[in-house]
């Protein structure tokens, strides 16, 4: 008998509906929010509003592709945090709407663990090589970064995280300090390309154990910036690719630092990364560069599923519907990460 998730996505500015059917991704479709654009950042009232807009004609959407109608989904996944509460509104109570009027199983997805298992995402006719337990995984977005050892589907244990912002949020405020268009990530990360990583050297931390820290880079990336300024005023868009060549190696580098060692101390070679900094190209190719030097098995998920989607979140729904674990129409979202409870064997 074979199993059909519809997952829903909306914990920040892109409202995701996927169909995932016995683990193979069906259709995954997102509407990008562009109205925070001329803020420069994620206005959470605005989400909401665009989420509410969304949401329906997202979800029909991904029907349609899929070739599926509403009364053969088993189960509706659905992100209940962490995220902006509003936004996770629109998604939870869509959800749980869906499973009312349809009699679908309702279950609630957290948000990091969604990021981690879109390495196991498959697609018909592009069958690919998933994790194997127990293996590490780099979780990098825009509010996370993490080093966490997945022993099985829902037993992840953080081994090292971020003290203060985290690598997306580098990305990002380093960006627009440079005036650049939010999210900087892929901006800067374009720019990458035609610049000389080695043009600039910004300060690293030197944090013990596995934890990482991002705010000395950014203080460090100001200061640069504020003397150079001094004697050229034109200096940022003289040196803009070296910059952000700069940067984004700085930021690799680190990333890289403390994954390695990880690896090292828990003796585990098999390493994936996740989360919307998992698009980074410099990244994508350090860890595949060290696939060979560390002698590692890697996992590096197609573009589409690093930045939020709601195929990861179905996903994840399919290996929870598979244990048996749901949720009841009571459940509330939830802001913080702290709040869910995700190892439950
Ligand atoms: O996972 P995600 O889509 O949302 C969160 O859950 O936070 O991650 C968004 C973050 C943003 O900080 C964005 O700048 C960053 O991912 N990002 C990138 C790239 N694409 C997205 N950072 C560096 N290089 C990229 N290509
Ligand atoms: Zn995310």
């Amino acid at each position: 008998m074979s199993i059909t998730i519809l997952g829903i996505e909306s914990s920040c500015d892109d409202t995701s509906a996927a169909i995932v059917r016995d683990g193979y991704m069906l259709s995954n479709v997102i509407a990008s929010q562009d109205v925070h654009r001329k803020y420069g950042g994620v206005v959470p009232e605005l989400a909401s509003r665009a989420h509410q807009q969304n949401i329906i004609p997202v979800v029909d959407t991904a029907l349609k592709q899929a070739g599926v109608e509403r009364d053969e989904i088993d189960a509706i996944a659905f992100t209940r945090g962490p995220g902006l509460l509003g936004s996770l509104l629109v998604g939870t109570s869509f959800a749980k709407g869906f499973a009312l009027a349809t009699g679908a199983r309702l279950i609630d997805v957290n948000h990091l663990h969604a990021h981690i298992l879109s390495n196991f995402l498959q697609e018909h006719g592009k069958e690919k090589q998933i994790p194997r337990f127990p293996f590490l995984c780099l979780l990098v977005s825009g509010g996370h970064t993490q080093i966490i050892v997945m022993r099985d589907y829902f037993d992840m244990q953080i081994i090292g995280q971020t003290i203060d912002d985290a690598a997306g949020e580098a990305f990002d405020k380093c960006a627009k300090v440079m005036q650049l268009p939010y999210p900087g990530g892929p901006v800067i990360d374009r720019l990458a390309k035609e610049g000389n990583s080695n043009a600039f050297s910004f300060s690293k931390p030197n944090i013990a154990g596995l934890d990482y820290s991002f705010s000395g880079l950014k203080t460090s990336f100001l200061y640069t910036l504020r003397d150079k300024l001094k004697e050229d005023s034109q200096f940022i868009e003289n040196n803009l690719s070296d910059l952000c060549a700069s940067l984004q190696q700085t930021i690799v580098d680190i990333l890289m630092n403390k994954l390695v060692k990880a690896s090292r101390q828990t003796g585990i070679n098999e390493v994936a990364i996740a989360g919307g900094v998992a698009a980074n190209s410099g990244l994508r190719n350090a860890i595949l560069a060290a696939a060979s030097h560390h002698n590692w098995t890697v996992h590096v998920p197609e573009f589409r599923f690093t930045t939020d989607n709601a195929a990861m979140i179905a996903i994840t729904g399919y290996f929870k519907y598979l244990k048996g674990s749901f949720t009841t129409q009571d459940i509330a979202p939830t802001a913080r990460h702290e709040d869910i409870q995700v190892i439950d064997n």
